[in-house]
């Protein structure tokens, strides 16, 4: 791989023993994906940021590296933690999780990262331009940039987007290159999608189908952002999607070829085949939204469907702390505090430990959180949409 003079100083170690052996641990990847050269990016998103996945051994090599004074070089984003970090004691988060999840924090704000603990970085600040390299790694945020934004980043590691953003550079391979973004499947889908869970329903089904592809659909008329995140989390949880185009809609989709590729077609009996797997047939215990992590509209839609309302189980809406700000603004956290609700900010239904805080069947109307709950956090699942939740929990 091509280095300049100034990052072949980096593998001499002439900006610190930490440098040295990020810019080693990129160098080593891209030599393994056969990179020409190091690429600047924009920003970096980490992930690895709860306890409960990278646990004691996490947490000190973390620790390590900001005691060592690291400092990232740009604009870098948190995944989200276990807990809510301020309401963590209200909500019932044990507290030797969260004196570890504080530890793993106050690590990565001694790095000069963002305490954004989120997968929406694009809804709270962090929204890079067309084209614009990045190194992001929670897996619906980076088919969210490159699909919807036509941001351009490979799904990258905990380890790798951390070295990223101290060396402020990527290796230049695999979704950086524009011939790798060049669709390889078709699918053209007939039926009516309605809630954010029809499309992670789609997500989902297509995604198993896929594995690993970047499908190019046809037949969606529309989709708003929150549907969008839906359908790509869903298809990165079961494909390991990490970028899709929709005709007329994404920003790549009519620049890239599509002639004579394999076409799968997607029915009204596929998406209700997708619900039916998701589906444990049980009754929660708990209902969790927000997967990945909620708008403002989705806040407001909720507030106005809770309004004046007693909830009979409990219901957390997660998101980041700015969107949950905004909507402490404009009044909706009240109105489902008053309703026995809870919107959480920093953290989601699957990196928090809600398997040991009692629950047993979680209910939600993402497609994601349905694939990762069982096996995550040892719950049933209860797979629906939003209107038919909150009935559930009323
Ligand atoms: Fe985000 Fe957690 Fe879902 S990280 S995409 S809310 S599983």
């Amino acid at each position: 791989m091509y280095l300049t003079k100034d990052e072949e100083k980096y593998l001499d170690g002439e900006k610190g023993e930490v440098v040295e052996r990020m810019f080693r641990l990129l160098v080593n990847l891209g030599d393994i994906y056969n990179a020409d050269k190091m690429i600047p990016i924009g920003s970096v998103q980490v992930a690895g940021v709860s306890y409960k996945s990278i646990g004691d051994p996490g947490t000190e090599f973390l620790e390590d590296m900001a005691n060592k004074d690291t400092k990232v070089k740009v604009l870098t984003y948190l995944n989200p933690a276990g807990m809510d970090l301020e309401n963590w004691k209200e909500l019932g988060f044990p507290k030797d999780f969260a004196v570890n999840q504080l530890r793993i924090i106050n690590a990565f704000k001694k790095m000069g990262i963002v305490i954004t603990s989120t997968c929406t970085p694009y809804l709270a600040g962090n929204l890079p331009r067309f084209r614009e390299h990045i190194a992001w790694s929670e897996s619906s945020a980076v088919s969210f940039s490159n699909s919807v934004i036509g941001a351009r980043t490979n799904r990258e590691g905990g380890p790798s987007a951390l070295a990223a953003a101290i060396c402020g550079v990527t290796p230049n391979y695999g979704l950086h290159i524009w011939e790798n973004r060049q669709p390889n499947i078709i699918i053209k889908v007939d039926a009516e999608l309605s809630f954010n869970s029809d499309f992670g329903a789609l997500g989902w089904y297509v995604g198993k189908q896929v594995k690993n592809k970047i499908p190019y659909f046809i037949g969606i008329k529309d989709a708003n952002t929150d549907q969008l995140k839906s359908l790509g989390a869903a298809m990165a949880a079961s494909g390991a999607v990490a970028l899709y185009h929709i005709e007329n809609l994404t920003p790549e989709s009519d620049l890239v070829k599509t002639r004579g590729l394999e076409v799968i077609n997607v029915n009204k009996k596929e998406i209700k085949e997708a619900y039916d797997k998701l589906n444990n047939d049980k009754k929660p215990d708990i209902i969790i939204f927000g997967c990945p992590h909620a708008s403002l509209q989705e806040i407001s839609y909720l507030a106005s469907k809770l309004y004046g309302k007693k909830l009979k189980k409990p219901v957390w809406i997660c998101t980041s702390r700015m969107v949950k700000e905004a909507a402490e603004r404009m009044g909706f956290n009240n109105i489902i505090k008053d309703a026995g609700g809870n919107v959480v900010a920093d953290t989601c239904m699957v990196v928090s430990p809600i398997e040991e805080m009692g629950y047993q069947t979680t209910g939600v109307n993402s497609g994601k959180a349905a694939n990762y709950l069982p096996g995550f956090c040892k719950q049933n699942v209860c797979f629906s949409n939003i209107d038919d939740l909150i009935k559930e929990a009323l």
